[in-house]
């Protein structure tokens, strides 16, 4: 007697899920657009090539992007000396002294007063 209605209740699943996947097959897949993010690191232009770009890009990128040091207004040297200082004694960026001193010079010759 259960016979009948385990094979009912058996077809009965079966269509529905041949129903399912048919409607599943039949929605057209929706895709969505890779949305375009701009982050302020990675990309970025860094800074120009030339004496101690290596030593300022590997020092002075760590917690801003290099556009950050670059957007500034022209400083002389000694400013730019007191803004390097500022990054190690205020911020705790770990630069040794010797690259301390050549992203000063860095900085004067790319970024200082005209
Ligand atoms: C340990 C993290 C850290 C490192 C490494 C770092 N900075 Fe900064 N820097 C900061 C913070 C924090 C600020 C303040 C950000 C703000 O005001 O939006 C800042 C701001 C600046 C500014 C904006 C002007 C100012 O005085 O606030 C300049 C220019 C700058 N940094 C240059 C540099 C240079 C050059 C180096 C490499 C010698 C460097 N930074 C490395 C954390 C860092």
């Amino acid at each position: 007697m259960l016979r009948p209605i385990r094979t009912a209740v058996l077809a009965c699943l079966t269509s529905l899920a041949v129903a399912t996947s048919a409607a599943l097959a039949a929605a057209p897949l929706e895709l969505h657009p890779t949305p375009e993010v701009e982050l302020p690191f990675g990309d970025a232009p860094g800074f120009p090539a030339g004496p101690g770009s290596d030593v300022i890009a590997s020092n002075c990128t760590a917690c801003h992007s290099a556009d950050h040091t670059l957007n500034q207004p022209s400083l002389s040297r000694e400013e730019w000396h007191t803004v390097v200082d500022k990054m190690i004694t205020a911020y705790k960026a770990p630069i040794t002294p010797e690259d301390a001193k050549v992203i000063v010079d860095y900085l004067a010759r790319v970024k200082g007063e005209p």
